[in-house]
């Protein structure tokens, strides 16, 4: 009998890229594409969704071919960057605006009036999110309130995140988000099953437009015969940061992972019981599958291999990401330097918006490798603050598994277990985004009895154990807090 393979569609904010998986975890074949990031004023940052549907089919229809057919494939799991909003028109299915990203602060004020009007309270009870640009709601409100198209479309108009936005096309017209992305939007209570009426009425979204909330595996519909050549069930559908959770196998309370894409985010499995943090994390759903919920905290951080393209396509230090780690061992230490990363103001726990980044300490004998060095070495005080919110919040890590592309760098996941002081486990196959929406899709198509089951996908860890003096540790947080304080 030939191979069957899992298809996925792993729809990030800097590529789009389409994988295939056998179902003992192999990851057989891999297409990408970059997507145009688009920057229109300061802290604003949009997408063309038409560009992300035809790069994720191109990408599609290559592992199509691949497979030597549809027919060599079970299954469709999609996993995709969070919170970024699609408006788009259900007689034509075009796009009404350009995709608001993640990043975008643009909705800063009314956040701030939120704020100031008391709310922030009840939305973290109900939500887990606290106030901040970064999640859909606000996002929304500001396309219907300044799109005129999105504005003027009634009835037709369809709202959604990017895995809703990729659904709709595959199918021809299927409106659904599942749990875990719909937990970002903060349009829906933690606890919920579906829009919240009380927090679409406090936004002025209208809940018509929404997708229906399906779980995170199941059978949720078909890619149509004349986007893949056949029909192909569609079983898995993630968040990103929930499908790295999944991939990474953190399926017991307490385990938690970070991965290093464009942003940085830690989740923490925190079982059953919904999270509420006194931190500045947030609560967020890392699945539903039937009877079955588990939550998670997180910690997200805005800006980490995003620092290193800023450093290679603006201020041209580097050629490629890869230098990084050659240019960060070549000098004893970061010469003094830190950075504040905040290019698009900073995330958790901080929720500055506004917030701009910093580079403190230069000097004459200033080096790039330094500046190089003290970037990444950025990330580990960011991820170390977010331990000490975890552990506050009575969510400590045993270890920390890190995943995303940046984690192939060894110096940087290396400095991030001296900083913590924990060991930190990485997978030999860091795209562990991706495994864990293959891992949803083939359990939604009964490849698989259990998500316990399903992480028999995984694969083997390296482990790097922390070798760091605790002087040096102390005065590399004193630095980095001496910094924050004067800045952020
Ligand atoms: O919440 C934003 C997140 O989903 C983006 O993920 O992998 O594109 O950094 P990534």
């Amino acid at each position: 009998m030939t191979d069957r393979f899992i298809l996925v569609l792993d729809a990030g904010t800097t590529s789009t890229r389409a994988m295939l998986y056998l179902p003992d975890g192999r990851r057989i074949a891999t297409a990408q594409a970059d997507l145009t990031q688009y920057y229109p004023r300061s802290g604003w940052v949009e997408q063309d969704a038409e560009e992300i549907w035809q790069h994720s089919l191109a990408c599609a229809r290559q592992m199509v071919e691949r497979a030597g057919g549809v027919d060599g494939i079970t299954a469709i799991g999609i996993t995709n960057q969070r919170e970024t909003v699609v408006a788009w028109d259900r007689s034509s299915g075009e796009p009404l605006h350009r995709a608001i990203v993640w990043q975008d602060r643009r909705t800063a004020a009314e956040c701030e009036a939120l704020r100031e009007a008391g709310h922030e309270p009840m939305l973290q009870r109900r939500t887990g999110l606290v106030v901040d640009p970064y999640f859909s709601a606000t996002k929304m409100r500001w396309l219907l309130d300044h799109a005129s198209a999105v504005g003027q479309t009634g009835e037709r108009l369809a709202l959604g995140t990017v895995e809703s936005w990729l659904v709709w096309k595959l199918t021809g017209g299927l409106h659904i988000t599942d749990a875990s992305n719909a937990s970002r939007t903060q349009l829906m209570a933690l606890d919920g099953d579906g829009w919240d009426s009380d927090l679409c009425a406090l936004f002025g979204v209208p809940s018509a437009a929404l997708p229906e909330i399906v779980d995170n595996a199941g059978v949720f519909g078909e890619a149509r015969a004349d986007v893949l050549g056949g029909p192909v069930p569609i079983c898995g559908l993630a968040g990103d940061q929930q499908a790295a959770t999944i991939g990474q196998a953190c399926l017991r309370p307490g385990d938690a992972k970070a991965t290093l894409g464009t942003g940085a985010f830690i989740l923490a499995n925190m079982g059953e019981a919904m999270p509420t943090s006194g931190h500045r994390l947030l609560g967020t759903l890392l699945y539903r599958i039937g009877e079955r919920r588990a939550y998670a905290l997180e910690g997200s951080i805005f800006v980490a291999g995003s620092l290193i393209q800023w450093l290679r396509d603006r201020l041209g230090l580097i050629e490629a990401a890869e230098d990084s780690e050659a240019l960060a061992r070549s000098v004893p230490d970061n010469g003094g330097l830190f950075v504040l990363p905040a290019l698009v103001g900073l995330g958790a726990p901080h929720w500055r918006p506004q917030a701009r980044g910093a580079i403190t300490g230069l000097t004459q004998g200033t080096t790039r490798a330094h500046i190089v060095r003290a970037a990444l070495e950025s990330l580990s005080h960011q991820i170390h603050d977010l331990a000490d919110a975890f552990a506050a919040d009575g969510a400590p890590w045993r270890l920390l598994r890190v995943d995303g592309g940046m984690s192939a760098n060894d110096w940087i996941v290396q400095d991030m277990a001296n900083m913590l002081n924990l060991r930190v486990d990485r997978p030999s196959d860091v795209e562990t985004t991706a495994l864990g929406a293959a891992m949803l899709a083939g359990l939604g198509a009964g490849l698989f009895g259990s998500l316990e089951e399903a992480s028999s996908m995984a694969s083997q860890a390296t482990r790097f154990v922390p070798d760091m003096g605790v002087k040096e540790r102390a005065a590399r947080l004193r630095g980095w807090h001496d910094m924050l304080a004067a800045h952020a």
